[in-house]
């Protein structure tokens, strides 16, 4: 099998946290790195918890870097009241590193992408592929495909009524990326609301996982505990929406999602800021820089998702259909 060359760019975070452990299960990719940009916790929060998930998965070989700590232009906005004081779901586990953060995100981004044919799954803001391009656009250029979790199409916001929390936090860097896609003939695979909140962990779900493994299903409970009380307070949904995890499960597998060719941009200012502008009617008569997913196939992602992480096959998967919610 030949292996995709991969860097995550995330902002670990519950679902950037889950979404690392499928990608570390996935024979399919050869993670090169990681690199934390700050989101839903300061990114050097998401470097230590990006440290303690490749503890948990014995990854600890996969090299993290520390990115930007603010973005491109507006405040920082963290969303440590989604993912908890510690932004992996108040947790608390222990620190998996000693010393200080590596930094470098971006130089790392930068020299893997001149060098090897290397692709970013990006979980978070854009903010480091934006400095990237900044520092060195033909590395943006040389990358192979970018898949972003972020953005939305038809599906409200989670930040404003028309706005996704990725794009929100630091629009600036979401247009310029977007921008620079278009103007490159690039298309970003946009994995974005209107697919992701088909993907929720149930609590017969988490039974489920508890049942088959019982310390990989402690350890998911253990990190998605705030993150369903989160949404039961703030969405009255029984489960939690694990948004990055589809970007991932795409990446390895297209047919988990289908979606339409568009030309997107982003809002950077106003009432609608941070909004993914997907042009599906030609309006601005501009070439499409996106692939905007609107399908998806929960318990196709479901039967992967668990099969990677608790190293089974589909036919030990049997509950699966009656648990997932379509
Ligand atoms: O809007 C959801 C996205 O914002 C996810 O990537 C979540 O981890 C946060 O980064
Ligand atoms: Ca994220």
């Amino acid at each position: 099998m030949n292996r995709r060359r991969v860097i995550i760019d995330c902002d670990p975070g519950i679902d950037d946290s889950l979404a690392l452990m499928l990608a570390l299960s996935s024979q399919e990719l050869e993670v090169a790195g990681i690199t934390i940009v700050c989101g839903n916790g300061p990114a050097e929060m998401g470097f230590s918890n990006a440290k303690k998930i490749l503890s948990q998965m014995g990854r600890l070989d996969v090299p993290v870097f520390l990115g930007a700590e603010h973005p491109l232009k507006r405040e920082y906005v963290n969303a440590l009241d989604t993912h908890g004081a510690d932004a992996l779901g108040e947790s608390f586990l222990p620190e998996a590193f000693e010393g200080v953060p590596q930094k470098g995100a971006v130089e790392f981004l930068e020299k893997e992408l001149l060098q090897a044919n290397c692709s970013v799954i990006a979980l978070g803001p854009l903010t480091n592929l934006a400095l990237l391009i900044k520092k060195n656009p033909e590395a943006y250029e040389r990358m192979e495909e970018l898949v972003s979790m972020g953005g939305n199409f038809r599906s409200h916001g989670n930040c404003s009524p028309v706005a996704e929390y990725n794009y929100w936090a630091d629009p600036d860097a979401a247009a310029l990326v977007y921008e620079t896609a278009a103007k490159l003939g690039k298309k970003i695979s946009m994995v974005g609301l209107d697919v992701t909140r088909r993907i929720v962990l149930t609590p017969d779900l988490l039974s489920y996982m508890k049942r088959l493994d019982r310390k990989m299903g402690a350890f998911v409970e253990r990190i998605t505990k705030f993150y369903f009380d989160f949404h039961w307070e703030w969405e009255h949904l029984i489960g939690c929406v694990i948004n990055d995890p589809l970007a991932v499960a795409y990446f390895v597998d297209r047919s988990l999602c289908d979606g339409r060719e568009a030309y997107v941009a982003v809002e950077t200012g106003g009432l609608t800021l941070g909004q993914s502008v997907v042009d599906a009617e030609g309006f601005y008569r501009r070439e499409a820089n996106a692939v905007v997913m609107t399908e998806t196939d929960p318990l196709r992602f479901f039967q992967m998702f668990f099969g990677r992480i608790l190293s089974l096959k589909e036919e030990q998967l049997d509950l699966l259909p009656d648990l997932v919610r379509r």
